[in-house]
Parts: C-alpha cells; structure tokens; sequence
C-alpha cells in the first residue's frame, strides 16, 4: 500500500488502519477478551497495517497500555499511533475538558501507557464548550515543538469548529463519523479540509458491522440486544441499507471477495479520505480486513457504490 502524508505534518501511513476500540475499551464494550484484544493488535501489525487508531476512552486508558505492549515489540517506526483525549474523569462524572494543561497532561500520562516516546497524530477526541478551539489546538502545538507529538487532529468537531481550530493551520486531520450511510460530510466539510490541506478518517466504516455483509433483510434481534433498539438495525433503514448491501454481493463475487472488503475497498478509493480504521473484535478478523488492500474496483464499479448508497 502506497503510504499517505497527514495534513502538513511530516507522518505518513498505509491507509489500511485499525480502529482499537473493542481492544480493552470494556467501558464501552461487555466481555471483551483482552488476550484477545492483544492478539488482534499483533495480528493487525503483522499483516502491514500500520496505522493503530485509540482513545483514552477506551477503557480510560486500558486500549493504550495493550496497544503499549504490543508495539514494544515492533519497530517503532513502524507503527503510526493515533490517540486521542478530552474525557475528563476527574469529578466522578465524565465531562469533556479541552483545556491546555488538561491535553498536555492527557499526552504526558498516555505516552506512559503507551510505553513510547512520542504519538503520531494525537487528537481532541470531542470538543468542549468553554475552551477556545485555537488555543486547545496551540497546547497541541506545543506538544508537537517538544516533540512529543507529530501531527494534531481534532475529532467530532463541526465544520465551524475545525475552521475555528485551524486558525493557525495547525489542524492536520479531523476524525468523524462517515460512513456509506451516514455522508453528512461530504457537502461541506470535505470541500473545506481539501482547501485547508486537511486530511480526514472517519470512524464506524462497517456501521458497527452492518456493512460486513453479514446481516441480511430478514434478520431480527431479540429484545434484550441493543441493536433491536438502533434504528440502523430496524425498520426502513435497515431494509433500504440490505438492499444497498445485496447490489454489492455480485461486485464481490467478480473479485472473489466478501462484501466486507467491497466496502473498505470504496474508502480506500475515495478521494477525500486519507486512512480507513475498521474495528476488529478478534485477531481472526485481520485477514478479512487487510484483503480488502488487494482489490481494485474498476471506475464504474466505486461509482455505482457511490450511487446506490448516497439515496440512503
Ligand atoms: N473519534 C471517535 O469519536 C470515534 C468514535 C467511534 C469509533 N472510533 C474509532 O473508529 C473505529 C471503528 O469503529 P468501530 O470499530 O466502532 O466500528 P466499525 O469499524 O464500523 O465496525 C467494526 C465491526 O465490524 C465487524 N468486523 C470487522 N472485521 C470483520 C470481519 N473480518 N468479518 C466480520 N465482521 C467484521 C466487527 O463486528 P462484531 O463486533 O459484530 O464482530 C467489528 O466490531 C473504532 O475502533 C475506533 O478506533 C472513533
């Protein structure tokens, strides 16, 4: 895989990245399996992704001392460790703090679990309501001077917000929610973070696995699985994101590939998306992952994707 340039920054990844939140984020997730979550890291690693996407979040630091342990064993050039803070738990309650000694301490304690030196890209992984987006972004700035972080993104930000924050042009990258159901960026944030020279990743590309292909238009869920509450799982959407689904089973037949690798292929080959991080829950699903890498969809094909999934 051809490696790509965040923003202005000097990182450069394969685009092909991992999302670790289910790699000890067992506040958000129940029964995670941390043999497992290590596993998957390694696996990930191992199979030339490069790019490892995780969060304070995600276990309050649990997801940053795994990925600490597995990195250990790697070269650490080889790695691009993207991390991201602004959950502040210290009142008992979580409230998001983008306060600029609240990020540098963020950075200090995560670059402990880490076990590392420095963080590739580390993002405010959700703003606040007081802090003023450019100074927040300047704390990172002067991480970034210090060289404990190389490159500075913000996450779930509004398009205001990122232009806010880029004041400067110290914004690298932003990190939101896009997917080939949910295109809300696509009018007017994209054509900004092109001009700015802003990269962007978005979180949720399989939509929690709802575009792996293995869900079907007839399938329920019981009553005590959360999905049977998430209107993406139900009803209308559910059945009009199937049927979007079914057009892609015959693009994947033609590759000799599952519908999964369709789907990540479409990212990888979209223009305004510079990394992709599926989420993986265990090692065995890398493979599945990192094939995706190997299919090249033809011009006709990415835009009759494109086109059966933007009517949504
Ligand atoms: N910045 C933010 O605020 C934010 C928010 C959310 C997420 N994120 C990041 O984005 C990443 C991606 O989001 P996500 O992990 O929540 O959702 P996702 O990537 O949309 O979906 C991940 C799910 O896809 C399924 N999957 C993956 N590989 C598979 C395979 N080979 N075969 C079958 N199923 C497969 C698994 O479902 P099962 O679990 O059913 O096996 C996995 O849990 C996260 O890990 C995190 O790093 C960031």
């Amino acid at each position: 895989m051809d490696k790509i340039k965040v923003g202005k920054s000097q990182v450069e990844t394969a685009p092909l990245g991992l999302g670790t939140n289910k790699v000890g984020g067992h506040n958000l997730f129940p029964n995670l399996s941390e043999s497992d979550g290590l596993e998957t890291v390694r696996a990930a690693l191992e199979s030339g992704i490069q790019l490892l996407d995780t969060a304070y979040m995600y276990g309050k630091g649990r997801s940053e001392e795994l990925i600490g342990e597995v990195i250990a064993d790697f070269p650490r050039d080889q790695v691009i460790v993207a991390d991201k803070a602004a959950h502040d738990f210290s009142s008992g309650d979580i409230v998001l703090n983008n306060d600029p000694q609240f990020l540098k301490k963020s950075v200090d304690d995560a670059l402990k679990r880490l076990n590392t030196d420095y963080i590739d890209i580390f993002y405010i992984h959700f703003p606040d309501e007081n802090t003023p987006k450019s100074e927040a972004v300047g704390a990172l700035q002067e991480l970034r001077e210090a060289g404990k972080i190389r490159a500075i993104g913000v996450s779930n930000f509004t398009l205001e917000q990122v232009k806010e924050a880029n004041q400067d042009g110290y914004v690298d990258i932003v990190e939101n929610y896009y997917s080939l159901i949910h295109r809300d960026e696509e009018e007017k944030l994209f054509p900004y973070l092109k001009d700015a020279h802003i990269s962007f990743v978005p979180y949720f590309p399989l939509e929690k696995g709802l575009l792996t292909g293995k869900y079907t238009k007839d399938m329920t869920f019981a009553e005590n699985d959360s999905r049977s509450k998430d209107e993406k799982f139900t009803g209308k959407l559910f059945q009009s994101t199937m049927e979007a689904v079914d057009i892609l089973r015959p693009i994947a037949q033609r590759h000799h590939v599952d519908v999964l690798q369709i789907v990540l292929t479409w990212y990888l080959a979209n223009p305004s998306l510079t990394a992709v991080i599926p989420g993986a829950r265990n090692a065995g699903q890398i493979p599945g992952i990192v094939q995706s890498a190997k299919v090249e969809l033809s011009k006709e094909e990415y835009d009759l994707i494109d086109r059966s999934f933007s009517t949504l």
